[in-house]
Protein backbone atom coordinates (compact mmCIF):
# COMPACT_ATOMS: atom_id res chain seq x y z
CA UNK A 1 0.00 0.00 0.00
CA UNK A 2 3.11 2.40 0.03
CA UNK A 3 2.80 2.95 -3.53
CA UNK A 4 2.45 6.73 -4.54
CA UNK A 5 -1.36 7.51 -4.50
CA UNK A 6 -2.97 9.57 -7.43
CA UNK A 7 -6.68 9.66 -7.97
CA UNK A 8 -6.29 7.41 -10.90
CA UNK A 9 -4.10 4.55 -8.72
CA UNK A 10 -7.28 2.44 -8.09
CA UNK A 11 -7.21 1.83 -11.91
CA UNK A 12 -4.24 -0.62 -11.25
CA UNK A 13 -6.09 -2.79 -8.13
CA UNK A 14 -8.37 -5.45 -8.36
CA UNK A 15 -12.28 -3.97 -8.94
CA UNK A 16 -15.71 -5.66 -7.79
CA UNK A 17 -19.39 -4.81 -8.55
CA UNK A 18 -18.36 -1.76 -11.42
CA UNK A 19 -19.88 -2.39 -14.90
CA UNK A 20 -17.41 -3.79 -17.36
CA UNK A 21 -19.47 -3.40 -20.16
CA UNK A 22 -20.05 -0.30 -21.60
CA UNK A 23 -19.97 -0.61 -25.29
CA UNK A 24 -17.96 2.74 -25.76
CA UNK A 25 -14.99 3.25 -24.02
CA UNK A 26 -14.34 6.44 -25.84
CA UNK A 27 -17.59 7.81 -24.75
CA UNK A 28 -16.69 7.14 -21.14
CA UNK A 29 -13.54 8.55 -21.38
CA UNK A 30 -15.10 11.70 -23.27
CA UNK A 31 -18.16 12.03 -20.00
CA UNK A 32 -15.09 11.51 -17.15
CA UNK A 33 -13.50 14.53 -18.61
CA UNK A 34 -16.50 17.06 -19.40
CA UNK A 35 -17.02 15.66 -15.57
CA UNK A 36 -13.73 16.68 -14.10
CA UNK A 37 -14.02 20.02 -15.64
CA UNK A 38 -17.20 21.05 -14.14
CA UNK A 39 -17.94 22.37 -10.82
CA UNK A 40 -17.35 20.50 -7.48
CA UNK A 41 -20.58 19.54 -5.69
CA UNK A 42 -19.13 20.28 -2.31
CA UNK A 43 -16.08 22.23 -0.90
CA UNK A 44 -12.77 20.78 0.93
CA UNK A 45 -13.81 23.28 3.78
CA UNK A 46 -17.41 21.77 4.03
CA UNK A 47 -15.90 18.20 3.97
CA UNK A 48 -13.58 19.47 6.67
CA UNK A 49 -16.00 20.79 8.80
CA UNK A 50 -17.99 17.60 8.81
CA UNK A 51 -14.75 16.09 9.83
CA UNK A 52 -14.50 18.37 12.65
CA UNK A 53 -18.25 17.08 13.64
CA UNK A 54 -17.42 13.83 13.03
CA UNK A 55 -14.21 14.32 15.83
CA UNK A 56 -16.27 15.45 18.50
CA UNK A 57 -19.20 12.04 17.80
CA UNK A 58 -15.92 10.12 18.43
CA UNK A 59 -15.01 11.84 21.00
CA UNK A 60 -18.19 10.83 22.51
CA UNK A 61 -19.66 14.64 22.55
CA UNK A 62 -22.00 14.55 19.45
CA UNK A 63 -24.42 11.71 17.60
CA UNK A 64 -24.68 11.05 13.81
CA UNK A 65 -27.72 10.76 11.85
CA UNK A 66 -26.95 9.58 8.47
CA UNK A 67 -29.64 8.36 6.06
CA UNK A 68 -31.81 8.98 3.03
CA UNK A 69 -32.67 6.64 0.42
CA UNK A 70 -30.96 3.33 -1.04
CA UNK A 71 -30.58 4.76 -4.23
CA UNK A 72 -31.91 8.02 -5.69
CA UNK A 73 -33.28 7.68 -8.88
CA UNK A 74 -33.87 9.90 -11.93
CA UNK A 75 -37.55 9.25 -11.63
CA UNK A 76 -38.27 10.15 -7.87
CA UNK A 77 -36.77 13.27 -8.75
CA UNK A 78 -38.49 16.31 -7.32
CA UNK A 79 -38.58 19.32 -4.73
CA UNK A 80 -41.28 17.13 -2.58
CA UNK A 81 -39.17 14.56 -2.09
CA UNK A 82 -35.91 16.14 -1.23
CA UNK A 83 -38.05 18.26 1.29
CA UNK A 84 -39.56 15.47 3.05
CA UNK A 85 -36.20 13.78 3.04
CA UNK A 86 -34.47 16.94 4.60
CA UNK A 87 -37.55 17.54 6.93
CA UNK A 88 -37.48 13.61 8.26
CA UNK A 89 -33.54 14.28 9.30
CA UNK A 90 -34.40 17.57 10.90
CA UNK A 91 -37.61 15.56 12.64
CA UNK A 92 -35.33 12.56 14.00
CA UNK A 93 -32.12 15.26 14.84
CA UNK A 94 -35.09 17.12 16.81
CA UNK A 95 -36.01 14.24 18.81
CA UNK A 96 -32.49 12.27 19.11
CA UNK A 97 -30.96 15.96 20.51
CA UNK A 98 -33.59 16.10 22.98
CA UNK A 99 -33.31 13.48 24.60
CA UNK A 100 -29.28 12.54 24.26
CA UNK A 101 -28.78 16.00 24.98
CA UNK A 102 -26.00 16.06 22.43
CA UNK A 103 -25.74 18.02 19.20
CA UNK A 104 -26.37 15.62 16.45
CA UNK A 105 -24.66 15.65 12.89
CA UNK A 106 -27.10 15.48 10.17
CA UNK A 107 -25.85 13.53 7.26
CA UNK A 108 -28.07 12.68 4.05
CA UNK A 109 -27.41 9.51 1.71
CA UNK A 110 -28.39 11.82 -0.94
CA UNK A 111 -27.05 14.35 -3.59
CA UNK A 112 -25.07 11.19 -5.26
CA UNK A 113 -26.44 8.23 -3.94
CA UNK A 114 -27.39 6.21 -6.85
CA UNK A 115 -24.76 3.79 -7.90
CA UNK A 116 -25.31 0.03 -6.46
CA UNK A 117 -23.17 -3.37 -5.62
CA UNK A 118 -25.29 -6.42 -6.98
CA UNK A 119 -24.94 -9.57 -5.42
CA UNK A 120 -25.47 -10.87 -9.11
CA UNK A 121 -23.98 -9.21 -12.67
CA UNK A 122 -26.81 -10.71 -13.85
CA UNK A 123 -30.81 -11.25 -14.28
CA UNK A 124 -32.56 -13.68 -15.63
CA UNK A 125 -36.05 -13.34 -16.49
CA UNK A 126 -38.56 -15.90 -18.64
CA UNK A 127 -35.28 -17.22 -20.45
CA UNK A 128 -33.89 -14.23 -20.91
CA UNK A 129 -31.06 -12.92 -19.09
CA UNK A 130 -29.60 -9.18 -19.11
CA UNK A 131 -27.26 -7.21 -16.85
CA UNK A 132 -28.50 -6.64 -13.55
CA UNK A 133 -29.90 -2.93 -12.70
CA UNK A 134 -26.97 -0.94 -11.32
CA UNK A 135 -28.30 2.25 -10.32
CA UNK A 136 -29.35 5.47 -12.49
CA UNK A 137 -26.32 6.73 -13.26
CA UNK A 138 -25.03 3.38 -14.48
CA UNK A 139 -28.39 1.60 -16.83
CA UNK A 140 -32.51 1.52 -16.15
CA UNK A 141 -34.50 -0.50 -14.33
CA UNK A 142 -36.82 -1.46 -17.03
CA UNK A 143 -35.98 -4.72 -18.14
CA UNK A 144 -34.98 -4.36 -21.64
CA UNK A 145 -31.84 -4.53 -23.54
CA UNK A 146 -31.08 -1.08 -24.19
CA UNK A 147 -32.04 -0.06 -20.65
CA UNK A 148 -30.13 -2.29 -19.21
CA UNK A 149 -26.74 -1.54 -21.24
CA UNK A 150 -24.54 0.97 -18.93
CA UNK A 151 -24.76 4.53 -20.50
CA UNK A 152 -21.90 7.36 -19.44
CA UNK A 153 -24.50 10.18 -20.16
CA UNK A 154 -26.32 8.97 -17.39
CA UNK A 155 -23.20 10.33 -15.08
CA UNK A 156 -23.95 13.69 -16.31
CA UNK A 157 -27.52 13.89 -15.51
CA UNK A 158 -26.88 12.21 -12.19
CA UNK A 159 -24.02 15.15 -11.61
CA UNK A 160 -26.90 17.18 -12.38
CA UNK A 161 -29.37 15.66 -10.22
CA UNK A 162 -27.33 16.22 -7.51
CA UNK A 163 -26.42 19.56 -8.35
CA UNK A 164 -29.96 20.84 -7.83
CA UNK A 165 -30.69 18.66 -4.95
CA UNK A 166 -27.52 20.30 -3.09
CA UNK A 167 -28.95 23.20 -4.01
CA UNK A 168 -32.37 23.22 -2.52
CA UNK A 169 -30.52 20.96 0.30
CA UNK A 170 -28.72 24.33 1.05
CA UNK A 171 -31.47 26.57 0.75
CA UNK A 172 -33.59 24.61 3.38
CA UNK A 173 -30.93 24.08 5.53
CA UNK A 174 -30.12 28.39 6.30
CA UNK A 175 -33.38 29.93 3.90
CA UNK A 176 -35.62 29.59 7.20
CA UNK A 177 -36.86 26.37 6.60
CA UNK A 178 -34.92 24.99 8.78
CA UNK A 179 -35.62 27.00 11.47
CA UNK A 180 -36.35 26.11 14.82
CA UNK A 181 -39.15 28.63 15.74
CA UNK A 182 -40.50 26.75 12.45
CA UNK A 183 -40.95 23.91 14.20
CA UNK A 184 -44.45 23.22 13.56
CA UNK A 185 -44.53 23.57 10.33
CA UNK A 186 -41.97 20.60 9.62
CA UNK A 187 -44.85 18.21 11.03
CA UNK A 188 -47.39 18.86 8.20
CA UNK A 189 -46.33 15.28 7.11
CA UNK A 190 -48.07 13.42 9.56
CA UNK A 191 -52.10 11.79 10.07
CA UNK A 192 -53.98 12.35 12.45
CA UNK A 193 -53.83 8.64 13.35
CA UNK A 194 -49.61 8.63 13.91
CA UNK A 195 -48.90 7.56 17.02
CA UNK A 196 -45.18 9.24 16.81
CA UNK A 197 -46.42 12.01 14.85
CA UNK A 198 -48.55 12.99 18.00
CA UNK A 199 -45.64 12.49 20.47
CA UNK A 200 -43.70 14.45 17.97
CA UNK A 201 -46.81 17.42 18.49
CA UNK A 202 -45.84 17.02 21.93
CA UNK A 203 -41.92 17.50 22.06
CA UNK A 204 -42.71 20.64 19.81
CA UNK A 205 -44.47 22.63 22.14
CA UNK A 206 -41.75 21.66 24.64
CA UNK A 207 -39.16 23.22 22.38
CA UNK A 208 -41.44 26.28 21.85
CA UNK A 209 -42.01 27.01 25.21
CA UNK A 210 -37.64 26.27 25.99
CA UNK A 211 -37.76 28.68 22.89
CA UNK A 212 -39.99 31.46 24.46
CA UNK A 213 -38.02 31.44 28.15
CA UNK A 214 -34.67 32.02 25.97
CA UNK A 215 -35.84 34.83 23.89
CA UNK A 216 -36.80 36.59 27.10
CA UNK A 217 -33.50 36.05 28.43
CA UNK A 218 -32.28 37.16 25.14
CA UNK A 219 -31.27 34.39 22.97
CA UNK A 220 -32.63 35.10 19.50
CA UNK A 221 -32.08 34.17 16.19
CA UNK A 222 -30.62 37.20 16.21
CA UNK A 223 -27.89 36.35 18.70
CA UNK A 224 -27.49 32.69 18.19
CA UNK A 225 -27.86 32.17 14.24
CA UNK A 226 -27.72 28.24 14.63
CA UNK A 227 -31.36 28.70 15.98
CA UNK A 228 -32.59 29.18 12.58
CA UNK A 229 -29.95 27.49 9.98
CA UNK A 230 -28.58 24.05 10.55
CA UNK A 231 -25.74 22.08 9.09
CA UNK A 232 -26.72 19.16 6.63
CA UNK A 233 -23.91 17.52 5.29
CA UNK A 234 -24.18 14.73 2.01
CA UNK A 235 -22.99 11.43 1.58
CA UNK A 236 -22.94 8.42 -0.99
CA UNK A 237 -21.11 4.87 -1.32
CA UNK A 238 -18.13 5.66 -3.11
CA UNK A 239 -18.57 2.74 -5.68
CA UNK A 240 -18.23 4.06 -9.29
CA UNK A 241 -15.15 4.97 -9.24
CA UNK A 242 -14.58 6.45 -12.87
CA UNK A 243 -16.93 9.07 -11.64
CA UNK A 244 -15.78 9.73 -8.01
CA UNK A 245 -11.71 10.04 -9.62
CA UNK A 246 -13.41 12.54 -12.18
CA UNK A 247 -14.49 14.96 -9.22
CA UNK A 248 -11.50 14.79 -7.37
CA UNK A 249 -9.93 18.11 -7.50
CA UNK A 250 -6.42 19.01 -5.63
CA UNK A 251 -7.22 21.57 -2.68
CA UNK A 252 -5.11 24.70 -3.26
CA UNK A 253 -5.00 25.38 0.32
CA UNK A 254 -3.69 22.67 2.09
CA UNK A 255 -2.75 20.87 -1.50
CA UNK A 256 -4.77 17.88 -0.07
CA UNK A 257 -7.27 15.34 -2.72
CA UNK A 258 -10.96 15.84 -1.80
CA UNK A 259 -13.50 13.56 -3.59
CA UNK A 260 -15.73 16.75 -4.01
CA UNK A 261 -19.39 14.44 -4.87
CA UNK A 262 -20.13 14.55 -1.58
CA UNK A 263 -18.88 15.37 2.06
CA UNK A 264 -18.42 11.78 3.13
CA UNK A 265 -17.98 8.81 0.83
CA UNK A 266 -18.40 5.16 2.53
CA UNK A 267 -17.01 1.83 0.95
CA UNK A 268 -19.15 -1.24 1.25
CA UNK A 269 -19.23 -4.09 2.58
CA UNK A 270 -18.73 -5.84 -0.83
CA UNK A 271 -15.86 -3.81 -1.93
CA UNK A 272 -13.73 -3.33 1.04
CA UNK A 273 -10.63 -5.70 0.40
CA UNK A 274 -7.48 -4.32 1.52
CA UNK A 275 -6.02 -4.52 -1.62
CA UNK A 276 -8.79 -3.82 -3.77
CA UNK A 277 -9.64 -0.41 -5.53
CA UNK A 278 -12.74 1.02 -3.87
CA UNK A 279 -9.95 0.79 -0.11
CA UNK A 280 -6.83 2.31 -2.58
CA UNK A 281 -9.25 5.52 -4.08
CA UNK A 282 -10.77 5.96 -0.22
CA UNK A 283 -7.12 5.96 1.31
CA UNK A 284 -5.81 8.95 -1.22
CA UNK A 285 -8.89 11.47 -0.61
CA UNK A 286 -8.96 13.68 2.69
CA UNK A 287 -12.67 13.48 3.37
CA UNK A 288 -14.70 12.16 5.64
CA UNK A 289 -14.95 8.10 5.07
CA UNK A 290 -16.96 5.03 6.29
CA UNK A 291 -16.10 1.89 6.08
CA UNK A 292 -19.47 -1.07 6.33
CA UNK A 293 -18.02 -3.86 8.63
CA UNK A 294 -20.29 -6.75 8.33
CA UNK A 295 -20.61 -10.00 10.19
CA UNK A 296 -17.68 -11.66 7.77
CA UNK A 297 -15.30 -8.82 9.02
CA UNK A 298 -11.97 -10.11 11.11
CA UNK A 299 -10.73 -7.91 13.78
CA UNK A 300 -7.07 -8.35 12.82
CA UNK A 301 -8.47 -7.21 9.20
CA UNK A 302 -10.29 -3.97 10.59
CA UNK A 303 -7.32 -2.73 11.90
CA UNK A 304 -5.25 -3.42 9.23
CA UNK A 305 -7.95 -1.11 7.30
CA UNK A 306 -7.91 1.22 9.64
CA UNK A 307 -4.12 1.43 8.94
CA UNK A 308 -4.33 1.91 5.54
CA UNK A 309 -7.57 4.37 5.79
CA UNK A 310 -6.55 6.47 9.12
CA UNK A 311 -2.73 6.08 9.64
CA UNK A 312 -2.58 9.14 10.83
CA UNK A 313 -5.00 8.48 13.52
CA UNK A 314 -7.17 11.25 12.86
CA UNK A 315 -10.35 11.39 15.03
CA UNK A 316 -13.67 12.38 12.58
CA UNK A 317 -11.80 10.72 9.56
CA UNK A 318 -13.58 7.11 9.57
CA UNK A 319 -16.49 5.90 10.95
CA UNK A 320 -17.04 2.71 11.29
CA UNK A 321 -20.63 1.47 10.51
CA UNK A 322 -21.65 -1.90 11.68
CA UNK A 323 -24.27 -4.28 9.60
CA UNK A 324 -24.20 -7.32 10.78
CA UNK A 325 -28.41 -8.36 10.84
CA UNK A 326 -29.84 -8.40 14.55
CA UNK A 327 -29.11 -12.29 15.24
CA UNK A 328 -25.23 -11.77 14.54
CA UNK A 329 -24.52 -8.15 15.70
CA UNK A 330 -24.29 -9.28 19.30
CA UNK A 331 -21.83 -12.22 18.68
CA UNK A 332 -19.55 -9.90 16.36
CA UNK A 333 -19.78 -6.40 17.22
CA UNK A 334 -17.94 -6.75 20.33
CA UNK A 335 -14.87 -8.44 18.79
CA UNK A 336 -14.80 -5.39 16.10
CA UNK A 337 -15.20 -2.82 18.84
CA UNK A 338 -12.71 -4.30 21.56
CA UNK A 339 -10.06 -4.56 19.08
CA UNK A 340 -10.39 -1.00 17.73
CA UNK A 341 -10.56 0.46 21.65
CA UNK A 342 -7.75 -2.06 22.56
CA UNK A 343 -5.55 -0.52 19.75
CA UNK A 344 -6.52 3.12 20.59
CA UNK A 345 -8.38 3.84 16.76
CA UNK A 346 -10.01 7.14 17.65
CA UNK A 347 -12.86 6.36 15.00
CA UNK A 348 -16.72 7.07 15.31
CA UNK A 349 -19.02 3.30 15.27
CA UNK A 350 -21.80 3.44 14.16
CA UNK A 351 -24.86 1.18 13.40
CA UNK A 352 -26.63 0.45 10.11
CA UNK A 353 -29.39 -2.11 10.97
CA UNK A 354 -30.61 -2.33 7.47
CA UNK A 355 -28.40 -4.39 5.42
CA UNK A 356 -28.01 -7.52 7.60
CA UNK A 357 -32.01 -7.37 8.16
CA UNK A 358 -33.61 -7.97 4.83
CA UNK A 359 -35.63 -10.75 3.78
CA UNK A 360 -38.04 -12.28 0.95
CA UNK A 361 -41.71 -11.88 2.17
CA UNK A 362 -43.93 -14.71 0.66
CA UNK A 363 -45.13 -12.88 -2.05
CA UNK A 364 -41.61 -11.98 -3.39
CA UNK A 365 -41.19 -8.58 -2.11
CA UNK A 366 -37.59 -7.79 -0.20
CA UNK A 367 -38.64 -6.67 2.87
CA UNK A 368 -37.26 -5.68 6.46
CA UNK A 369 -38.78 -5.77 9.84
CA UNK A 370 -39.45 -3.13 12.00
CA UNK A 371 -38.54 -5.27 15.20
CA UNK A 372 -35.47 -6.37 13.78
CA UNK A 373 -34.18 -3.35 12.62
CA UNK A 374 -34.73 -1.85 15.89
CA UNK A 375 -33.21 -4.87 17.98
CA UNK A 376 -29.71 -4.68 16.07
CA UNK A 377 -29.84 -0.44 16.77
CA UNK A 378 -30.67 -1.41 20.66
CA UNK A 379 -28.23 -4.10 20.75
CA UNK A 380 -25.26 -1.99 19.20
CA UNK A 381 -26.10 0.17 21.74
CA UNK A 382 -25.68 -2.13 24.45
CA UNK A 383 -22.62 -3.83 23.21
CA UNK A 384 -21.18 -0.47 23.25
CA UNK A 385 -22.14 0.02 26.61
CA UNK A 386 -20.64 -3.01 28.16
CA UNK A 387 -17.40 -2.43 25.80
CA UNK A 388 -16.94 1.37 27.10
CA UNK A 389 -17.49 2.73 23.70
CA UNK A 390 -19.43 5.78 22.47
CA UNK A 391 -22.47 4.41 20.36
CA UNK A 392 -22.14 7.12 17.70
CA UNK A 393 -24.42 7.06 15.00
CA UNK A 394 -27.07 5.58 13.10
CA UNK A 395 -27.16 4.52 9.02
CA UNK A 396 -30.37 4.32 7.66
CA UNK A 397 -32.00 3.51 4.52
CA UNK A 398 -35.31 5.89 5.14
CA UNK A 399 -37.76 7.89 2.67
CA UNK A 400 -39.92 11.14 3.77
CA UNK A 401 -42.66 9.64 2.03
CA UNK A 402 -45.43 7.44 3.20
CA UNK A 403 -43.94 3.76 1.49
CA UNK A 404 -44.69 0.49 2.67
CA UNK A 405 -41.52 -1.16 2.77
CA UNK A 406 -40.55 -2.48 5.56
CA UNK A 407 -42.91 -4.46 7.67
CA UNK A 408 -44.15 -3.80 11.21
CA UNK A 409 -43.70 -0.62 13.01
CA UNK A 410 -46.78 1.60 15.11
CA UNK A 411 -48.68 1.14 11.60
CA UNK A 412 -48.29 -2.83 12.00
CA UNK A 413 -47.85 -3.25 8.18
CA UNK A 414 -47.92 -6.37 6.99
CA UNK A 415 -47.00 -8.57 4.29
CA UNK A 416 -50.24 -8.15 2.33
CA UNK A 417 -50.03 -4.06 3.21
CA UNK A 418 -45.78 -4.36 1.12
CA UNK A 419 -47.85 -4.20 -2.57
CA UNK A 420 -49.65 -0.84 -2.06
CA UNK A 421 -46.63 1.45 -2.04
CA UNK A 422 -43.26 -0.03 -2.92
CA UNK A 423 -41.75 2.36 -4.62
CA UNK A 424 -37.48 1.36 -3.88
CA UNK A 425 -35.02 1.54 -6.60
CA UNK A 426 -33.50 -1.05 -4.60
CA UNK A 427 -33.95 -2.14 -0.77
CA UNK A 428 -36.84 -1.39 0.77
CA UNK A 429 -36.46 1.72 2.85
CA UNK A 430 -38.16 3.06 6.84
CA UNK A 431 -41.19 5.34 5.57
CA UNK A 432 -41.15 8.83 7.67
CA UNK A 433 -43.52 7.27 10.84
CA UNK A 434 -41.36 4.49 11.11
CA UNK A 435 -38.30 6.30 10.91
CA UNK A 436 -39.83 8.93 13.27
CA UNK A 437 -40.96 5.81 15.20
CA UNK A 438 -37.09 4.29 15.50
CA UNK A 439 -35.73 7.74 16.54
CA UNK A 440 -38.14 7.77 19.23
CA UNK A 441 -37.37 4.19 20.35
CA UNK A 442 -33.43 4.96 20.05
CA UNK A 443 -33.47 8.04 21.60
CA UNK A 444 -35.22 6.69 25.05
CA UNK A 445 -32.32 4.24 24.96
CA UNK A 446 -29.87 6.70 24.66
CA UNK A 447 -31.17 8.52 27.28
CA UNK A 448 -31.05 5.86 29.53
CA UNK A 449 -27.36 4.87 28.55
CA UNK A 450 -26.64 8.75 29.60
CA UNK A 451 -28.04 8.36 32.99
CA UNK A 452 -26.69 5.26 34.07
CA UNK A 453 -23.08 6.40 32.50
CA UNK A 454 -24.17 10.16 34.57
CA UNK A 455 -24.60 7.99 37.96
CA UNK A 456 -21.38 5.93 37.23
CA UNK A 457 -18.77 8.55 36.59
C1 LIG B 1 -25.81 0.38 1.05
O1 LIG B 1 -25.53 1.03 2.05
O2 LIG B 1 -26.64 0.77 0.21
C2 LIG B 1 -25.19 -0.95 0.85
C3 LIG B 1 -25.20 -1.55 -0.34
O3 LIG B 1 -24.71 -1.46 1.98
P1 LIG B 1 -23.66 -2.66 2.19
O4 LIG B 1 -22.47 -2.30 1.39
O5 LIG B 1 -23.41 -2.62 3.66
O6 LIG B 1 -24.34 -3.92 1.78
CO1 LIG C 1 -29.34 -0.57 0.38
Amino acid sequence: MNTRWQPSSWRTRPVKHMPSDYPDAQALARVEGELSGLPPLVFAGEARALKDRLASVAEGRAFLLQGGDCAESFKEFSSDNIRDAFRLILQMAVVLTFAGRKPVVKVGRIAGQFAKPRSADFETLEGVTLPSYRGDNINGMDFEAATRTPDPERLLRAYHQSSATLNLLRAFASGGYADLYNMRRWTLGFGSDDAYGARYQDLADKISEALAFMEAVGITPETHPQLSRVEMFTSHEALLLNFEQAMTRQDQETGEFYDTSAHMLWIGERTRQLDGAHIEFARGISNPIGLKCGPTLEPDELLRLIEVLNPGNQAGRLTLIGRFGADRVGARLPLLMRATRDAGARVVWSIDPMHGNTLKAANGYKTRPFDRILTEVRTFIDVAEAEGVHPGGVHLEMTGQNVTECLGGAQALTEDDLMSRYHTHCDPRLNNSQALELAFLVAERLRALNASRSQAA
